[in-house]
């Protein structure tokens, strides 16, 4: 009689702790995730660090915008940057699906700061081992690369 209770004991220790390991398990399952689709997999939601804080986007490509962009990135751009091929810098295309557009403009007119303060940037720079240099585009300038970089990505 008395071992029988003390395996109902046992039993019953098992149970709960099974119970409560599972639970505990479950809760830091989430808090992984909750974490990593804060930092990871909402990129398009970080506007970064830097003078842009709204960028208006029309429905329309602007072309000259555009031209005069991709002037701009053939002259101070290309020495680091391909369209379609990783270099010293990431490829281009598809830069608009993955990154916000005032990230984009916050990365080529403060990458300093971006390097060191904003989670992505950080990430690429430890990815590609090289800093992005500044090249002292105006706002305009900055407005008119990305308006390219739509029309490619269109
Ligand atoms: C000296 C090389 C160099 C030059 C010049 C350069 N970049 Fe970069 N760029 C990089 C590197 C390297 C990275 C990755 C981040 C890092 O390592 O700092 C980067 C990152 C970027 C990113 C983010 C890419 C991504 O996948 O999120 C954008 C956008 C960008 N550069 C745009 C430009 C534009 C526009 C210009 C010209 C005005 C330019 N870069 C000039 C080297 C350069």
């Amino acid at each position: 009689m008395r071992k029988k209770t003390l395996v109902q004991f046992i039993l019953l220790g098992i149970l709960t702790y099974s119970c409560s390991s599972d639970a505990s398990l479950n809760k830091s399952n989430f808090e992984t995730k909750a974490l990593s689709t804060k930092t990871i997999n909402n990129p398009m939601q970080d506007k970064g660090i830097g003078p842009i804080t709204s960028v208006k986007i029309n429905t329309e490509i602007n072309k000259d915008l555009a031209i005069h962009g991709k002037t701009l990135f053939e002259t101070n751009c290309i020495a680091c940057h391909k369209l379609d091929k990783r270099f010293i810098g990431p490829a281009i295309t598809g830069i608009t699906k993955r990154r916000s557009p005032e990230w984009i403009m916050n990365m080529v007119l403060n990458p300093e700061q971006m390097v060191k303060e904003n989670q992505l940037a950080k990430q690429l720079l430890m990815e590609y081992m090289s800093p992005m240099a500044n090249q002292n585009l105006t706002e305009n300038e900055a407005r008119a690369v990305l308006e390219y970089f739509i029309e490619i990505d269109n």
